[in-house]
């Protein structure tokens, strides 16, 4: 209610073009299966706990929620350009592992992947090994990543503007096409 978003159960990973659909429409897709106790910490694909507990308060940012939104809208476009690779690294670093630093404010996490992580979003935030990499739309999309592992880099935003604007305002379409076919950068060298 808050931003006008709502929830639909899924029954696990859907493929892209309903997971854009519906993001495009406000619709959040949460799968309808719960990880064991020895899964606590880490799974491959996502669950309930990693989809509503992870995803959905943050649809409450107003802010992000459109970011999410349009996201679901551009995604199929830069697929056709052949930005898949690109594209769904933004959403990784911000969706899944997003930090954020207001003015005057601590390094704070967002993203789903580690409010679902008890150790990495300690890591993530509080350790000096984590390394912090300010947020640039054309970097993120460039950088590499692994899903079983800790990240090697996280991006940190400003605001949540800083991100719907990079994204509204940012030329995706041009860094699909100068960067699309070559190698991702190294998120240790980022
Ligand atoms: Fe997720």
């Amino acid at each position: 209610k808050l931003t006008g978003w709502e929830i639909v159960a899924v029954p696990g990973l859907i493929p892209a073009g309903p997971f854009f659909d519906h993001l495009a429409n406000r619709r959040f897709p949460v799968t309808n299966w719960l990880r064991t106790k020895k899964e606590l910490d880490y799974i491959v694909e996502p669950d309930m706990f990693h989809d509503f507990f992870g995803h959905v308060p943050i649809l409450t940012q107003p802010v992000f929620a459109d970011f999410m939104q349009m996201y679901g809208e551009k995604a199929e476009d830069m697929i056709a350009l052949g930005g898949d690779e690109m594209i769904t690294r933004l959403y990784w670093y911000s969706a899944e592992y997003g930090l954020i630093q207001e003015p005057g404010q601590p390094v704070k996490a967002f993203g789903a992947g580690l409010m679902s992580s008890f150790t990495e979003l300690q890591f993530a935030v509080e350790s000096k090994d984590a390394h912090h990499v300010r947020f640039d739309l054309e970097t993120v999309m460039r950088t590499g990543y692994e899903i079983d592992k800790f990240q090697r880099a996280y991006f940190v935003l400003p605001s949540f503007d800083a991100l719907r604007d990079a994204f509204a305002n940012g030329d995706l379409a041009g860094i699909v096409a100068r960067f699309k076919g070559r190698p991702a950068l190294d998120p240790s060298m980022v």
